[in-house]
């Protein structure tokens, strides 16, 4: 049998590369930070049997025309925005993503963000760099909030906001949540978290962070309207997509004092540019998109990655499917290919 192709839009870390290797004739763009141009990517899918791309790289019909012989589109990440599920589904196309091993790393850095704007921590080192620090200690010298007692809100509760509930459970917070789908195992378990609708969880919290996928139901989910229930003490951490926030909006809230301040590690427009106006606000932490930037994270990405995309050609079910319909499209017996 001939052996797969295989083409990956980035150099992915080790074992991801290797894994494929093993089995499959791999074509990489030969980058570690810049993606493939929509051309270059159309052109090298053309004889490909499977893709192994990046959130960067927007999987549409007309890449998934251009690759008549594509079985499994597997992305480095958990979220799949970026890839047509439905069009992919209709060709047969096996869609996969890297739930769970990033969840960790990501609510780790969701808990970083509410401490680093709470607590002034970017702003502090930058009043040191800039020579500022000219008083001796001072009782109102970068005062915050503490989190003691305070509320957290966490809009939707999948694998990454369960993990921000049970990490920040040492932090004596009251949780309140919201998701599409109440959790009820999950409340016998974790004592101090309840559900809530949105705009409750919106009106009590201190800080609202979210945790949503990006869908056309989470689309500016958080708007003017939003932003103006929330109180105006209140922080907005954002890791999950840019565009569930309204940028807009959320400008306005920032200005007009709607809320205390935002941390975001995701934007609308990705790279930020250093000139856009949520870089003038002081109580804005801002972070490139790196919520499941630790090395052991982004390593069991490229594993589970090269598991999935090796898994569906050797006609087996993958670890982490996203397109389950794509099983009665074409079954696994006929992507079978090593
Ligand atoms: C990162 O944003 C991911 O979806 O993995």
């Amino acid at each position: 049998m001939a052996r797969p192709k295989v083409y990956v839009t980035r150099i992915i870390p080790e074992p991801g590369l290797s894994m494929l290797k093993e089995c499959c004739d791999v074509e990489i763009h030969e980058s570690k930070d810049y993606p493939p141009s929509r051309e270059e990517l159309i052109r090298k899918v053309r004889d490909k049997d499977a893709l192994l791309c990046l959130l960067t790289d927007k999987i549409d019909a007309e890449v998934m025309d251009a690759a008549p012989n594509l079985k499994v589109v597997s992305t480095y990440s958990v979220g799949f925005d970026h890839v047509d599920i439905p069009e992919a589904t209709k060709r047969g196309i096996y869609v996969t993503h890297t739930p769970g091993v990033l969840t960790d790393a990501t609510a780790e850095f969701a808990i970083a963000l509410m401490f680093a704007v709470t607590r002034r921590v970017v702003e502090a080192d930058k009043i040191i760099r800039s020579g500022q620090w000219d008083k001796p200690w001072s009782p109102y010298f970068l005062t915050g909030l503490e989190l003691r007692g305070k509320t957290v809100g966490l809009i939707g509760l999948g694998r990454i906001g369960l993990a921000v509930a049970k990490k920040l459970s040492g932090f004596d917070v009251k949780i309140l949540y919201y998701d599409i789908e109440r959790r009820w195992e999950v409340e016998t378990v974790l004592p101090n978290i309840q559900f809530a609708d949105m705009d409750t969880v919106l009106r009590e919290s201190d800080i609202v962070s979210l945790h949503v996928p990006l869908t056309k139901e989470t689309y500016h989910l958080i708007n003017e309207e939003r932003l103006k229930k929330m109180k105006k003490t209140a922080y907005l951490v954002n890791t999950s997509r840019g565009p569930v926030v309204d940028t807009e909006a959320l400008i306005k809230a920032l200005g007009e004092g709607w809320i205390a301040g935002a941390a975001l590690d995701v934007f609308e427009q990705e790279p930020l540019p250093p000139n856009h106006p949520l870089t003038k606000f002081d109580n804005v932490v801002l972070a490139p998109h790196i919520a499941s930037a630790t090395i052991e994270a982004r390593q069991r990405m490229a594993e589970l990655a090269a598991r999935n995309l090796i898994a569906v050609l050797r006609g087996e079910m993958p670890p982490a499917l996203v397109n389950k319909d794509v099983l009665k499209v074409r079954p696994l017996e006929k992507v079978k290919m090593i």
